[in-house]
């Protein structure tokens, strides 16, 4: 997700994807997916929506190392009817949209060097296939998605993408939720990061605040470092109902002139599971790269 007006590279078809040429992955590219694919599996159970952990055996394939998206999609369409497509890499926000609605995912192709293994500015092979792909498999997230895609469409006409990504920010890439023995993460920005799935749970710095939708589309985001605040949902069932069953053009409409909030905030009116310290936010003084 991102606000992107580039020129379609010539190699991309109308649609901006590409074929993935799986064949080309070298071994060290496989290797590398292996070795991210076991740190991130030892350490995500009890961490995890157990929808998550069901989710991942779609991408035990055949073979060891990087999915192959023909075999993965096979899979993917019968379990949710959604299909994964290689881009060059970020797309412009109707092509993003546009393939949601239509239960497609992108996703980049390159997978990150040993350098980058912590620290990756552009989201990856690992990040959006280990990250996004689990929760493709469940059917309610899998509605969700494609409802958020043509809330996208709407969103453009109505001049309100920036609300829109924030929803997206702090639930598909960012989101907890609440689980039987607590809090749970789920977003793909975290369970594909060994640091930040570790962060968002146990660490004291960042606030845990119950979701609510128009709050989540005024609250700022940080880029470029963990998140100082967390959104936590009740159930993928909650968070569906929210989204398709508001209307979210007065919703815009009412929030127009309502000003951001910021990033490490807490109002009177949110409900905090933890109001953060964001010692670990105030610790860092220089703009960092986003940790992976
Ligand atoms: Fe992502």
């Amino acid at each position: 997700m991102t606000h992107y007006s580039a020129v379609k590279p010539p190699q991309a078809a109308d649609d901006w994807t590409i074929p993935q040429e799986w064949d080309r992955y070298g071994a060290d590219e496989h290797a590398m997916w292996d070795h991210l694919f076991e740190r991130q599996t030892r350490m995500l159970p009890g961490r995890v929506a157990p929808a998550f952990l069901e989710g991942l055996d779609i991408l035990r394939l055949s073979k060891p190392g990087i999915p192959d998206f023909t075999e993965l999609n096979i899979r993917l369409m019968d379990a949710t009817g959604w299909q994964v497509v290689a881009v060059p890499g970020l797309v412009p926000d109707a092509v993003f949209f546009d393939h949601l609605a239509n239960r497609r995912f992108v996703a980049g192709r390159f997978i990150r060097t040993p350098e980058q293994i912590d620290y990756l500015e552009e989201p990856d092979i690992f990040h959006d296939v280990f990250g996004h792909v689990p929760l493709l498999a469940n059917p309610v997230f899998a509605d969700y998605m494609q409802a958020y895609g043509r809330g996208g469409r709407r969103a453009g006409e109505l001049g309100a993408i920036a609300r829109l990504a924030r929803l997206y920010w702090y639930t598909v890439e960012f989101g907890l939720i609440r689980g039987a023995d607590g809090l749970q993460i789920y977003g793909a920005g975290i369970v594909s990061s060994f640091s930040e799935s570790i962060f968002a749970l146990d660490d004291p710095s960042p606030n845990r605040i119950a979701f609510d939708l128009g709050r989540v589309m005024r609250t700022l985001y940080r880029i470029d470092d963990f998140q100082q605040t967390y959104f936590v949902i009740d159930s993928f069932e909650d968070l569906l109902h929210q989204t398709i069953e508001s209307d979210f053009a007065p919703l815009y409409r009412s929030l127009q002139g309502a000003p951001d909030i910021g990033p490490a905030a807490v109002l009177d009116s949110d409900r905090v599971d933890h109001r953060g310290t964001q010692h670990y936010a105030h610790s860092r003084t220089v703009p960092t790269k986003a940790p992976a």
